[in-house]
């Protein structure tokens, strides 16, 4: 099938490259210049496990294109999937700019049926407002009667395992409505997926609005797990109790299920936050108030703030002199992306407090560098404050502690021998609870982590 793809992000780059792998003849659209070079130039943009091969063997096929030229993007797909960036607006609402933009585009160069795919991450009602400016366009063009279907196909990928969800996902929502045109684009969307439903039926079939909605739904509810164990992690820290052997003692419950109940310094990345906050507030458009995902956002963003509280109380509000090894900038292990990330709020409270940071992390250097440029453009010169270090051990040399941020693999068993040689004070802050605390007691580690203050 021809396929177009507009935007060529995280998203629009794995389904572009999934799809052309699997024989389609797919056409990547972006308005940056600068990233269609580099997928031109044989590079990717962003650090993914496995993306690389997929776009270089399906370039190398002539089944996967990169380019600018919205005119020609429009005229060869007969899908064309909507995969741009879906930010926050000012009051946290789902900012629609680049989705209607996308679909504008459309309008304008579309000859014949297209099916139009939302593939961003929309609020309930999208599908009628791309539809509409499709539709605006087309009239400005004259072409009053030009046919079109808009369905809804949420992603549930996750980022440093993109490719593996996107080929083997546990579920497929899309979203379409009964007119002719959209029994159309249902047969054309069956038609593309065929291939994942082969073994069993991994399609989920419903109304368009159900379907926008269910992607938020899975997100606030992912989400609202993580906040439920941050926060009785913080009591467990209180009364003595450890958050790891409860996580498996409910867990094993089938009803409960041991996935997304890892208590930490609090969930990052593009989706997490800003699908928890734009439900909130279509919510609110309606006049109803989500008061459990209110408490789940104000969780997370205190959450965000348990590192640097644990320093302060071990080290004093002043840290003027002292200096600190941060391990793990990215929001999760495997990928370069800093967007929401924990330890940017970890790097400026300690920083603003007077102290200086060495960090590290096996992918996100350049990434980490570019946003803390960004998150310190109010005083540059504290920037100065922070150093990049080529190893994790580097990071550490005469560090008054140790913040663990990201469970990268490669921080999960260190020498802790030459840990506690590099470090000026053997004290770990572990973010992610990668370590037993007996085991840190007995190797002469002072170890904070998250609910883990069992008392032995
Ligand atoms: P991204 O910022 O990585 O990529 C978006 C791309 O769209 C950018 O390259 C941008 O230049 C391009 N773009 C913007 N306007 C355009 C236009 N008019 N025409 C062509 N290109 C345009 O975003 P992302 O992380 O891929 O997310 C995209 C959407 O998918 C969001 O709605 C997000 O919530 C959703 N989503 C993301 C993930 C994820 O893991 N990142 C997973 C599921 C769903
Ligand atoms: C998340 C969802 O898992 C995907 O299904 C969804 O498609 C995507 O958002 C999206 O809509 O964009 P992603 O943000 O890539 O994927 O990563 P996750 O693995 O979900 O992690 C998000 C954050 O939660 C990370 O900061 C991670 O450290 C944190 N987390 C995760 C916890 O603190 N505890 C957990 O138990 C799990």
């Amino acid at each position: 099938m021809k396929i177009t793809i507009i935007g060529t992000g995280y998203v629009g780059l794995v389904t572009g490259a999934c799809l052309a792998e699997l024989g389609n003849d797919v056409f990547c659209l972006d308005v940056d210049q600068s990233k269609v070079d580099i997928l031109n130039s044989g590079g990717i943009p962003i650090h993914e496990p496995g993306l690389e091969d997929v776009v270089a063997r399906n370039r190398a096929a002539g089944r996967l294109h990169f380019s600018t030229d919205v005119a020609a993007s429009v005229a060869h797909g007969e899908v064309q999937f909507i995969a741009v960036g879906t930010p926050p607006d000012e009051d946290g609402s789902a900012d629609l700019q680049y989705v209607l933009a996308a679909a504008r585009n459309i309008g304008r160069y579309m000859t014949g049926f297209k099916v139009v795919v939302d593939k961003s991450t929309v609020p309930v009602g999208t599908a009628d407002k791309v539809s509409a400016a499709i539709a605006e366009e087309l009239s400005k063009r004259g072409l009053k009667d030009a046919a079109f279907s808009v369905v809804s196909n949420p992603e549930f990928l996750k980022e440093g395992a993109a490719v593996e969800d996107f080929m083997r996902p546990d579920r497929i929502v899309i979203g379409h409505d009964r007119t002719p045109e959209g029994l159309q684009a249902y047969a054309q969307m069956k038609k593309l997926y065929a291939p994942f439903n082969r073994n069993h039926e991994r399609t989920f079939w419903m109304d368009v609005r159900s379907a926008e909605f269910t992607k938020y739904a899975a997100n606030a509810m992912l989400a609202t797990r993580i906040s439920f164990m941050n926060e009785l992690a913080n009591l467990a820290d209180k009364v003595g109790a450890d958050i790891e052997a409860v996580r498996h003692g409910i867990g094993s419950d089938p009803r409960i299920g041991h996935s997304f109940l890892y208590a930490g310094c609090g969930y990052g990345g593009s989706c997490f936050p800003k699908d928890v906050q734009a439900l909130e507030r279509t919510a609110r458009g309606y006049d109803q108030e989500l008061l459990i995902l209110r408490a789940v956002e104000e969780v997370n963003n205190q959450q965000k703030h348990v590192l640097g509280k644990k320093v302060v109380a071990r080290f004093g509000e002043d840290l003027s002199g002292k200096h600190f090894a941060v391990w793990g900038l990215a929001f999760k292990p495997n990928t370069d992306d800093m967007r929401e990330a924990s330890s940017r709020v970890l790097i400026g409270e300690l920083v603003r407090r007077g102290a200086s940071v060495a960090v590290y992390d096996p992918v996100a250097m350049t990434e980490a560098a570019r946003v803390l440029k960004l998150d310190f453009a109010d005083a540059p010169v504290l920037l100065d404050r922070v150093s990049f270090a080529e190893s994790p051990m580097q990071a550490l040399e005469q560090a008054d502690a140790l913040a663990i941020v990201t469970e990268w693999k490669a921080f999960r068993s260190p020498d802790f021998d030459r840990l506690k040689a590099a470090l000026k004070n053997p004290v770990i802050f572990d973010g992610r609870n990668l370590f037993e605390p007996q085991v840190m007691a007995a190797s002469g580690i002072e170890y904070h982590g998250i609910g883990r203050s069992i008392l032995t």
